[in-house]
């Protein structure tokens, strides 16, 4: 195979159109959108009109002129047809982990009586941390259970109150079966709560299709939004109006401009707006999310497999004997967006291979990993990055020092 062949697949590639609608550095590969997505061309501009006209011209008039107070709800109705939601399902505010506060306290009110929150081992430690803060907070026997992941099902049980996962392993990219799983939690009589952290953006989910109770993901990944990007969370409307979720902010009050002195709880998504959004950091994940409206996300799929099957391929053939193992499913059914792969000295490889502008991760104790966000990741890409893999690796470039040292973010 050569890399002519892999220019061949980018002129066919149906979605080739949307990688020019991103600022991409050149010589420079992403292939931590799984992390940091890249820049649509269209964010800073959008950034600035709100700030130089929204904010500096029309100033506290904005929140009606410019509806910025309908802008989680609107940015949440576009994702929700990102992850198979219905309209007001899906509200955009604060972070991921605080929203994954928020609808796990509502699935333990839910359930009086269960104790347990039950989880992947392997979670991403945000998640196990927020519910381990719950269980503290609430006292009463709450128990946090972490079970390996071919366990899950066994732990569910008559004292569950939640199946609390992330759809796809953050480490080695493994993919959970959505749509089981949460049948699993329902007939133990718990509810399911996804992270779409690592799905939204990459791969079509049917969170409605699947019966899912509550999501939540990040958006500044897949979606693109930039960092620190506002998260979303979904309740199924069917819960709404059950119970409400504990942090009381006036902005999911029922009447916020009432300004009463209790508080009475949104019926809808908006319950679960808590304070002031960030009307920049909203702007700027609207343009993140208006380009992957465009994109099909059967395509999106479709590409990402092809991908992610392409690399494990090449770097399996080309990178032969130089100490790689795979620890990402074989199957693309299996797998999300990205590719793992372990390796005795991962961190200072990866610091090699971003010194030679292609830009992954590592993570503890000794992997690799590799994101292909679809819609700026170019099959050619998926060459050059496996070449740059061999020659760090078959040189020893990465014994160099100044690729061992640990910088605070890995
Ligand atoms: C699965 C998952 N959940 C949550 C987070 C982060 O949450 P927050 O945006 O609150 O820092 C990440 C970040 O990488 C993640 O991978």
């Amino acid at each position: 195979v050569q890399r002519e062949a892999f220019e061949a697949l980018d002129r066919s590639d149906p979605l080739a159109p949307l990688r020019d609608k991103f600022l991409l550095p050149p010589g420079v590969i992403n292939l931590d959108g799984n992390s940091l997505g890249s820049l649509p061309r269209s964010t800073a501009a959008r950034v600035s009109r709100v700030i130089e006209k929204e904010w500096g011209e029309d100033l506290i008039t904005s929140w009606n002129r410019h509806d910025w107070i309908g802008m989680p709800q609107r940015v949440g109705d576009k994702i929700a047809r990102l992850i198979g939601a219905g309209a007001g399902e899906v509200v955009v505010t604060e972070s991921t982990s605080i929203n994954l506060f928020k609808v796990l306290a509502v699935t333990l009110k839910m359930r009086p009586g269960r104790r347990a929150i039950v989880s992947d081992a392997e979670n991403f430690p945000t998640d196990l941390y927020m519910a381990e803060g719950l269980t503290k907070l609430l006292g009463q026997d709450y128990i946090l259970r972490l079970v390996p992941t071919h366990d899950l099902r066994h732990a569910l049980g008559a004292d569950t109150a939640v199946l609390m996962l992330t759809q796809v392993n953050f480490r080695t990219g493994a993919l959970h079966d959505m749509a089981a799983l949460t049948a699993a939690a329902h007939a133990a009589g718990a509810l399911a709560i996804w992270d779409l952290s690592h799905t939204a953006g990459a791969l079509p989910v049917d969170l409605d299709g699947a019966q899912a109770d509550f999501a939540i993901g990040c958006g500044y990944k897949y979606l693109n939004g930039g960092p620190g990007a506002p998260a979303f969370v979904y309740a199924a409307a069917r819960h709404h109006g059950q119970a409400a979720q504990p942090l009381y902010g006036w902005l999911g009050h029922d009447a916020p401009f009432e300004f009463a002195t209790g508080y009475r709880p949104a019926t809808g998504i908006r319950q679960y707006v808590v304070s002031t959004p960030s009307i920049l950091a909203l702007a700027a994940l609207e343009e993140g999310v208006d380009l992957l409206l465009q994109a099909g996300l059967s395509e999106l799929r479709a590409k990402s497999q092809a991908l992610t099957e392409a690399f494990i391929a090449l770097v399996e053939a080309r990178c032969a004997g130089l100490g790689l193992s795979l620890a990402t499913p074989r199957d693309p059914a299996r797998r999300g967006s990205q590719v793992s792969f372990a390796h005795e000295h991962s961190y200072a490889v990866m610091q090699a291979l971003i010194a030679r502008g292609v830009i992954g991760d590592f993570r503890a104790p000794d992997l690799l990993r590799f994101g292909f966000s679809p819609l700026y990741i170019r099959n050619v890409d998926v060459w050059d990055a496996v070449e740059a893999l061999r020659d760090v690796l078959a040189t020893s470039a990465w014994q160099r020092p100044e690729f061992q040292m640990r910088a605070a973010v890995t």
